[in-house]
């Protein structure tokens, strides 16, 4: 429980009302170490927030300067002017939309925050762009991958994703009612244009990747199926152990001996990893699972991960590890 106390450090959260930001809060109130002094909303103003003792405000009445960081949980586009804002108060970001992340045109002046990969640039950084969820899996899933040269990077490495609901936002639209989606399952952003491919393809520099996401009728969760091509003498033994070599001491990667599934992920700030090999051909794929709560690893795990980063807390406090 978040008891408020001087020594926790103040944080606000520029749109707390929607999944991103809701999730936010819900892992701060078990932080003890901060404590939320104010959360937006534009059209809930003057309602409680879903933290005891916190009303939301609009983000233009916010008092940006009492804060020593910032959650920017808005829609893409709005969050680059209040990063300016912020930074000019003196406050730190933590942006999770796509405004500043690799490829967005705005990324200078911004750490992109893979955190189970930082180095000492999210510490001392004022402005962190929180990667996408996709991208979280497959970059933390490949990167110990390419950087041990396990992969035959002449090959294409094949993505198939599946997305809950909830990564679309709170925002009604018609083709995520009820009645379109469930029962359905479907693929969309169709012919590689999918806009976390820009950040996977700075993370995974020289990779060629085809991704292709699809969405799937559960509200939160996503599954990644990642068809890795692997250099003769690599097997699936060899991708676990790059990965424990990488990952070993994180407490928020758990690297299984089977492929992982949603329930083992959803409602935690964890990314699970499992790894098989494949029978009968010519030459060798290992299939990597990757699994995450969209909003857990893929937005707000990751994004209070980076938090404790930048104000020097260990980098798993607060965090959910288990359902
Ligand atoms: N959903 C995911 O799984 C996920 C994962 C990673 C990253 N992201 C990214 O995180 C960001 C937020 O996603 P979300 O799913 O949480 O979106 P969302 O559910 O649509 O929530 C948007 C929030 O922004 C507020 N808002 C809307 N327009 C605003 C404006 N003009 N000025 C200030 N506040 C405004 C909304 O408040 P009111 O409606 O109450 O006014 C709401 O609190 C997006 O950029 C998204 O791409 C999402």
């Amino acid at each position: 429980m978040n008891m408020h106390n001087l020594s926790q450090r103040p944080v606000g959260v520029l749109g707390a009302t929607g999944y991103t930001g809701l999730e936010v809060l819900r892992v701060l109130r078990e932080h003890d170490g901060v404590r939320v002094r104010f959360a937006t909303s534009e059209g809930r103003a003057g309602e409680e927030a879903c933290l005891p003792g916190v009303t939301l405000v609009s983000a233009d009445e916010a008092p940006l300067g009492e804060v020593d960081l910032v959650f920017l949980c808005l829609p893409h586009g709005e969050a680059a002017g209040w990063a300016r804002r912020a930074l000019a108060s003196g406050v730190r970001v933590v942006d999770l939309t796509a405004d500043h992340r690799p490829g967005s045109g705005r990324e200078d002046g911004a750490v992109y925050g893979m955190a189970d990969l930082e180095g000492p640039d999210v510490r001392e950084a004022r402005l962190v762009a929180n990667p996408g969820c996709y991208a979280t899996g497959v970059e933390l899933a490949l990167h110990p991958l390419l950087k041990g040269g396990l992969l035959d990077e002449g090959r294409t490495v094949v993505v198939s994703a599946a997305s809950g609901v909830t990564g679309a936002g709170r925002t009604p639209k018609r083709d995520l009612l009820f009645a379109e989606v469930a029962g359905d399952f479907r693929a969309y952003a169709t012919g590689n244009g999918h806009r976390h491919l820009l950040e996977m393809r700075a993370g995974l520099p020289g990779l060629d990747l085809l991704f292709q996401p699809h969405l799937l009728p559960v509200s939160r969760g996503i599954l990644e199926t990642i068809y890795a091509p692997v250099r003769e003498d690599v097997d699936a033994t060899a991708v676990r152990a790059a990965w424990r070599e990488a990952y070993g001491g994180a407490d928020t990667i758990r690297v299984m001996d089977g492929v992982p599934a949603l329930r083992d992920v959803v409602g935690t700030d964890l990314l699970a990893l499992g790894a098989v090999d494949n029978a009968g051909l010519g030459t060798p794929v290992v299939t990597v699972v990757a699994a995450l709560d969209n909003l857990g690893k893929g937005a707000a795990g990751q994004a209070v991960q980076n938090m404790n980063l930048m104000l020097g807390f260990e980098p798993a406090r607060g965090l959910r590890w288990r359902v």
